[in-house]
């Protein structure tokens, strides 16, 4: 490739003039700005950094940030060409250019008549969810082939986001089935689950986007080993593959299929058929909803101007955090049980997307790209890492999630005083969320600590020790979306917020959010030791490895 010729029009994010300015801003400003202070000159800060889109409404007045940065972003987004960029990825350009592909998730929520490849998408989608719903009709039944339990095989971006969204949606799902998510190649993840399973009632969903996966088709190995040991003779039944090399599957053995296309990268693909353990538990009209929430979220990132638009202030913001604050990384804290698998979901969607360190063109790049994503859903959290985030060393962002109105499973058979406990148990758990943003912004002074410390002072520990143990910082940023209740379509727009607000940030820094090239070294490497286990081969082997492979075949000194 010709080196003096860029594959973007767009100036590199540090080439612009609004970078130098966000650098000045920073250096005169951003570093020292004390959030309590932000929110005593601005008294209409927080409805000012405040915005709502589609089923989400978003606080971002706790982040460290004012009108000037966010101006300067503004400006940013405009010198990189941000619009066009969006328009790109959602007309369906190459933007995943080293794989020489599209990207075009949203063409799967879309509705009928209106996307890229609308008439085939929609007819696979109409396919896969009457099969769904062919499932769930005799779900639990007595007969053969009634099924009661489902077990998803799949890993990465064929398991993180139906996972993720079957616990999301737990009020949803069908009563009479359970489902159950298989990823990892150690065989203890599968061994478990077999001894609960009827082969009769069980139904396989073997999912994977190039049906080559290792784990995904180890795990299927020993399933249809299992299945056929328990007597199951009609796989084409008990077995689903959700892929889009339909022959590869059917080479493997599973007939049955639902498929995609290699424009729906794996971790933007719980919307399409790889979102059938979705569609089982939830059923048709709850998964039409879900797509309709994300196209609508779609509509907003395509439509809002720039200013006004959620994923594109996100994604701005990220930029800011990393490139100008220096944040290292970003905890998400759902405080919804049900959400308990986002951050793993988000870890994916991030990192793979955006933990790349060369530009489109393949040049190295010199600043910052992908913070590290991490979280539990709240109040865990706060018994385990907040005393880091709010003491420790490092500033780490906090994004809140709260749901206002919780759905319960089984809701209806409740008798008042449970649902008046849980009531007050919801009310407990946002109060927390609540707490936790407010002590990490407000924090606690010496002078308070030091009122409190009085009464438990001793000769041995004097009260300044006391109260400096029992100051907090404050001025800690965190963000807070809100949802009013977690239903399909509110998720739905939830987790494409999350998708265009990563690549909105990929963007700027002038990368390709939509391949993954830093997985394969260790899946190649894998293939090279994996006969050495077995025969003890040590030969051409780092001495780290080589002492390893010698201990695990029994060679080595133990
Ligand atoms: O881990 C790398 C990866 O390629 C992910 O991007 C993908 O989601 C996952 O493996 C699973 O791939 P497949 O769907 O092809 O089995």
């Amino acid at each position: 490739m010709n080196r003096d010729a860029p594959m973007t029009a767009w100036p590199r994010c540090d080439r612009t003039v609004a970078w130098s300015a966000l650098q000045g801003h920073a250096e005169a400003h951003g570093r020292a700005l004390d959030l309590r202070q932000l929110f005593t000159d601005d008294p209409q800060r927080a409805q000012r950094l405040s915005l709502q889109a589609p089923e989400v409404w978003a606080d971002l007045s706790r982040a460290h940030w004012d009108v000037a940065t966010r101006r300067h972003l503004l400006d940013l987004a405009r010198e990189c060409g941000l619009e066009a960029r969006r328009d790109a990825l959602l007309r369906g350009d190459i933007v995943n250019v080293t794989e020489g592909r599209a990207a075009l998730h949203t063409a799967l929520r879309a509705p009928k008549g209106t996307g890229p490849f609308s008439e085939a998408v929609h007819a696979e989608l109409d396919r896969m969810l009457a099969f769904a719903e062919s499932i769930r009709a005799r779900a639990g039944g007595d007969q053969p082939g009634d099924i009661h339990d489902i077990v998803h095989i799949g890993i990465g971006g064929s398991d993180l986001g139906p996972q993720m969204v079957v616990a999301a949606l737990g009020a949803w799902v069908h009563p009479q089935l359970r489902l159950h998510f298989v990823s990892n190649v150690d065989g203890q993840d599968i061994a478990a689950l077999l001894p609960r399973l009827k082969a009769q009632h069980t139904l396989f969903v073997v999912a994977s986007k190039t049906f080559t996966t290792q784990e995904t088709l180890a795990n299927a190995r020993t399933a249809r080993q299992w299945f056929t040991e328990q007597g199951g003779t009609d796989i084409a039944r008990h077995f689903v593959g959700t892929t889009t090399q339909v022959q590869t599957a059917a080479a493997f053995g599973v007939t049955t299929t639902f498929g995609f296309w290699d424009w729906v990268g794996g971790r933007f693909s719980m919307w399409s058929a790889i979102g059938l353990p979705i569609a089982l538990a939830v059923g048709e009209e709850a998964f039409r909803q879900m797509l309709a929430g994300a196209h609508a979220m779609d509509r907003h990132f395509a439509d809002a101007p720039l200013g006004a638009n959620l994923p594109m202030l996100l994604g701005l913001l990220d930029v800011w955090q990393r490139n100008f604050m220096g944040y290292r990384s970003r905890c998400v804290a759902p405080y919804s049980q049900n959400l308990h698998r986002l951050p793993a979901y988000l870890q994916q969607l991030v990192m793979e997307s955006n933990g790349k360190g060369v530009d489109v063109d393949g040049q190295p790049l010199p600043y910052a790209t992908s913070d590290v994503l991490w979280g539990e859903p709240g109040t865990n959290g706060q018994h385990a890492f907040f005393q880091m985030l709010h003491q420790g060393s490092d500033v780490v962002p906090v994004e809140f999630i709260l749901v206002r109105q919780p759905s319960y499973r089984g809701a209806e058979a409740m008798s008042p005083e449970l649902r008046a406990s849980l009531a007050q148990q919801h009310q407990a758990l946002l109060a927390n969320a609540l707490a936790q943003a407010q002590a990490l912004m407000c924090g606690k002074t010496f002078a308070q600590a030091l009122a409190e410390a009085a009464p438990t002072a001793s000769p041995e520990v004097p009260c300044e020790v006391i109260a400096r143990h029992r100051t907090f910082p404050g001025n800690r940023p965190s963000l807070t979306l809100l949802l009013d209740r977690l239903t399909p379509s509110a998720l739905g727009a939830l987790v494409a917020l999350h998708e265009h607000r990563t690549f909105v940030s990929g963007a700027v820094w002038g990368i390709n959010s939509f391949d993954q090239w830093g997985v394969e070294l260790g899946k190649a490497l894998c293939q090279d030791l994996l006969p050495r286990l077995d025969s003890g081969d040590v030969a051409g082997l780092d001495a780290a490895t080589a002492q390893l492979i010698a201990r695990l075949h029994g060679t080595g000194t133990p």
